[in-house]
Formats: structure tokens, C-alpha cells, sequence
């Protein structure tokens, strides 16, 4: 049975896409005591959310977009939660036929930010506002309080970022949830979340790798170190996650479920996105980088096979003291999660340059410390950090960090170069120092690397000892330099 037409501006924003995660932000919404309209592509799924949730709020059902951009009150506020990419032009497309000037469509699905630009001018020249914002959490974040990160105009966000703030999570009074910056910076600071969400699962897994094979620690035995280590500095939702998945028993077989899991990680593009935009942006991200690379050789059997019978030549492991190789590790694990959240406020940083955004970094730490994945402790010393410096070139370089990597760093080099001995993969451990190294170098190879530009391809190189840029005549007898 069709939906009947609603009446028109009865509510307060709608929500296109009755999938997992439009259906708990409406839902949300509707806790929330805002009068939701809703509709999707398949109208069965409308009815199926107005009828299950009736009880939790006012849901005002449309059978199409024309009867669902009706249903709201002026200027509307009407959100798209459906797959990123095509279909998020065709809800568009459909929204503008119906939409009159300043009114706003957002966008929480994770388009790529170059995307939500191109959206953000098409729709200004039609009057209308578009606003990409990020949503962290998931289905249950969703549904009880996610990160949401938002960019657009500011006039949009006063209109919106009352409601986005008090369904938004809530840490110490504060809303996970502020005006990000224009046009795409929103979902700009969403791909870096991602980004550094990959990082940080590298990160503890590479910890579970090296505590199997170095002490042969069981699964659930890992998962009671990392419960442990919740307790301290790396207290995150992904430490407590992984602590319960580790403890996980299969019911079939009375394994570890881990070890019945087969070894290929997927992906669904955000890392990838962080990556490429990095490389656009030339800001090194080495843990990210090494982490969304390390979840493709997981998933690349063919190469897997291939290297089977390759011979390491590695020592065997022998640790003396097991409880000082926990501790190494955990500190291994701190510097690198550090290296990669401070790479990725470099690329945010870069980006708001490129793009003439006003990002305040502490501020996207703070919005991060509920309702994400990434959520964790330590946000609060980050944002710290960009609230005594907001200018900060380098996360690592805050007091602050810079002590607690000090601290870590003997452990980390232990632990980097027994996993080199050791024979195990260990890539944003390993990567993150040497970033680390690299960046605090008084001279890097680079100035070799100039030369051979030079020589191949009369790249031209600046001298450290005075002005102008210069090209030496390689070919030519006695090689005499000339300036450009
Ligand atoms: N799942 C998560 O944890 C998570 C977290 C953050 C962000 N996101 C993002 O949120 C968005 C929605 O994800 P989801 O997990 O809710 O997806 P989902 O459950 O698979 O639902 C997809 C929705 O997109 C609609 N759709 C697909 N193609 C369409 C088209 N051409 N025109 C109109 N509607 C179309 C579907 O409508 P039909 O019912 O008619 O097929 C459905 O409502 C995605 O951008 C995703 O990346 C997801």
C-alpha cells in the first residue's frame, strides 16, 4: 500500500536512505525529540522503520523524494545517507527538482572530498546549500551518538548544527560534533579519521603478532595484556575491541576464533583515498600508508603462494625477561600510534592550505573522542597540544608527546630491530621510527638525490652556501656549474 502524501513542512529534517545507518540517524533524530521525515529508493523499507520505531518519535514517512522534500519545514534540511558515489548524484539530481534557494542538503555518507567539493559549487550556483559531513561510529553510533564532522557554510551549520550537536556523542558536557570548515573539509577530516583508524589497527595488530610469536602467547592470553594495557595511556574503544575479539572462542571447534579467520583484511576505500591524497599533497603518512599496504598483501594470495618456501634466515626467538618484551612492545605501540596521528594532522593541515580552510586541529581531536572508532584517552592530550599551539607543525614536537616518545624510544628501537632479526613484519613500527629518524635528521640523502636528478634529467638543485638555483654540465669537461 502506497505511503499518503504527508503534510507539508510538518518536519523538522529528513533523512533519504532507510539502510543501517539511515535508519539508526533517523531513528537518533527521533529520540531526540525532532520530527523526522523519511523515505528510500524502496519504499517497503520507509514503512518497515515507521512502523518498527513508531514508539521512540515522530517519523513522517514519504513514498518519494517530491512528497519527502514537501514534508519540510523551510529552510529544509534534508540528509542523504546512501551509498557514496552515483548514488548520492541521483538523490541529488532528484532533491533539486523539489528544493527552493537556501535550502540544504547534506551529505553523511563518506563521499570522497574532491566529490563534496564539485556538489558544494554546482549547488551554490543553484542556490542551494550542500553540506558533507563525516559520521563516525557505525550502526551503534549512529543510533546512540556518533562523531559527526561536518563541513559546508557556516549558515548551513547554524541551521543544522543544533540538531547534529545534540544527537552527536557527548564527552565531559561537550558534543562529538562541530563546524569542520568549507565546503569538503568535513569529509576531509573524516578520510584522515579513516586513515588513522587503519593506522591504529596495524598497529595493535602488529603488537598481538610479535607477543605470539616471540612468547607464544594464545590468543585470549593477548587479549588479557591488551585489557591490561586499556587501562593505561592506550585505553581506546579499538584496544577494548580487540581484547574481546582475542578472547572470542568458536563454538563449532572451541578455537580461538582468530585463528580460524582467514588472514586477507579488506578495505572499503577510505585508507586508499588517505593515502592517494597524501601522495597529492606530498605529506608523508608512513602509518597509514604502510598499514593500508599491509592489509593489501594480506589480501594478495597470489603473491602469498609465490613467496611460501622463501627462507628468512632468521634467528629464533629467545626472551629472557617476557614481562620487559610486553612492556617494549606497549611503548612500540604507543610511539607508532603518536607518528601516525601526528602525520595525519599534517595531511589535514596541508589540505586546509590547499583548500583556504580555517581547521582548528584540537578541535577535531576533541570531536573525535566520542562516538568513533578511533576514540581514545589520549585525544584529550592532542587537543591539548593544538590549544597550546595551534600552529603545531608536528604532534611529536608538542612537549607533551615528545616526552612520552623519549620515553618509548629505546623500546622501539628494540623492538624494530628484533622484529628485523626475528624474521616478523613489523611495517609501521618499523616505518614510523624511521619517519621519526628522518624527520629529526640534520641531513638527509636527498641532497645526493638532487644530484642524480641533476645528472639525468637537468633537475637543477639550490646549494646550502648561497642564493639561486643551479645545474653542473655533467657532460662536459670538468663538469663546471652554471646558475639558472
Ligand atoms: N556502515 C557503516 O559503519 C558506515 C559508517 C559511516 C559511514 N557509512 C556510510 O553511510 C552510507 C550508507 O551506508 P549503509 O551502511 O547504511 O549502507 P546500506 O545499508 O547498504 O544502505 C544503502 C542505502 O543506499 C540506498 N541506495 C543505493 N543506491 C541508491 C540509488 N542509486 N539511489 C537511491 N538510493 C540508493 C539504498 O536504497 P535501497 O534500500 O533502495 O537499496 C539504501 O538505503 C555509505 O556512504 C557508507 O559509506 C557507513
Amino acid at each position: 500500500m502506497a505511503i499518503p502524501t504527508p503534510q507539508a513542512g510538518s518536519a523538522d529534517i529528513g533523512v533519504m536512505g532507510m539502510g543501517v545507518m539511515g535508519s539508526n540517524l533517523a531513528r537518533n533524530l527521533a529520540r531526540n525529540g525532532y520530527k523526522v521525515a523519511i523515505t528510500n529508493r524502496t519504499s517497503a523499507k520507509t514503512q518497515k522503520v515507521a512502523a518498527k520505531y513508531a514508539s521512540e518519535g515522530t517519523f513522517i514517512p514519504s513514498e518519494d523524494v517530491a512528497d519527502f522534500i514537501l514534508s519540510l519545514e523551510k529552510p529544509r534540511v534534508a540528509i542523504i545517507m546512501v551509498k557514496a558515489g552515483p548514488a548520492t548524484d541521483a538523490c541529488i539530481d532528484q532533491f533539486k527538482q523539489y528544493m527552493e534557494e537556501g535550502d540544504i542538503i547534506v551529505d553523511c555518507g563518506n563521499s570522497l572530498f574532491s566529490d563534496t567539493r564539485r556538489r558544494e559549487a554546482e549547488l551554490k550556483a543553484a542556490g542551494l546549500h550542500f553540506v558533507g559531513a563525516g559520521v563516525s561510529g557505525g550502526e551503534e553510533g549512529a543510533l546512540l551518538g556518533p562523531a559527526i564532522m561536518p563541513g559546508g557554510s557556516k549558515w548551513a551549520y547554524d541551521r543544522l548544527g543544533p540538531m547534529f550537536e545534540k544527537i552527536s556523542a557527548h564527552v565531559e558536557g561537550e558534543p562529538c560534533c562541530t563546524h569542520v570548515g568549507a565546503d569538503g573539509a568535513g569529509h576531509f577530516v573524516k578520510m584522515v579519521h579513516n586513515g588513522i583508524e587503519y593506522a591504529d589497527m596495524q598497529v595493535i595488530g602488529e603488537a598481538y603478532d610479535l607477543l605470539r610469536r616471540a612468547l607464544g602467547l594464545t590468543p585470549a592470553q593477548v587479549g588479557e595484556v591488551f585489557a591490561r594495557w586499556n587501562e593505561g595511556d592506550l585505553d581506546s574503544y579499538l584496544m577494548e575491541i580487540t581484547a574481546e575479539v582475542l578472547k572470542q572462542v568458536d563454538a563449532e571447534t572451541g578455537k580461538p576464533l582468530v585463528d580460524l579467520i582467514q588472514d586477507a583484511a579488506g578495505q572499503k576505500g577510505t585508507g586508499m583515498w588517505t593515502v592517494q591524497t597524501a601522495l597529492d599533497l606530498a605529506v608523508p603518512v608512513t602509518g597509514i600508508g604502510e598499514a593500508t599496504f599491509a592489509r593489501g598483501l594480506s589480501s594478495a594470495p597470489e603473491q602469498r603462494q609465490a613467496a611460501q618456501n622463501f627462507e628468512g634466515q632468521a634467528e629464533p626467538w629467545q626472551v629472557k625477561d617476557r614481562e620487559a618484551f610486553i612492556e617494549d612492545v606497549r611503548q612500540a605501540l604507543f610511539a607508532s600510534k603518536v607518528v601516525a596521528y601526528s602525520q595525519g594532522f599534517n595531511e589535514i593541515q596541508a589540505a586546509a592550505k590547499e583548500y583556504g580552510w580555517q581547521i582548528e586541529n584540537g578541535d577535531m581531536a576533541r570531536i573525535w573522542r566520542g562516538g568513533c572508532i578511533i576514540r581514545a584517552r589520549f585525544l584529550n592530550d592532542i587537543t591539548r597540544a593544538f590549544e597550546k599551539d595551534p600552529e603545531l607543525p608536528l604532534l611529536i614536537g608538542d612537549e607533551y608527546f615528545y616526552g612520552k616518545i623519549q620515553e618509548c624510544l629505546p623500546a622501539w628501537r628494540r623492538i624494530v630491530a628484533q622484529a628485523a632479526l626475528h624474521g616478523a613484519p613489523a611495517p609501521v613500527f618499523s616505518s614510523s621510527l624511521s619517519y621519526y629518524d628522518g624527520v629529526r635528521a640534520k641531513r638527509l640523502p636527498a641532497a645526493l638525490i638532487q644530484g642524480q636528478r641533476d645528472f639525468f634529467g637537468s633537475h637543477t638543485y639550490k646549494r646550502v652556501d648561497k642564493e639561486g638555483t643551479f645545474h653542473t654540465l655533467w657532460a662536459q669537461q670538468g663538469r663546471p656549474e652554471e646558475q639558472w
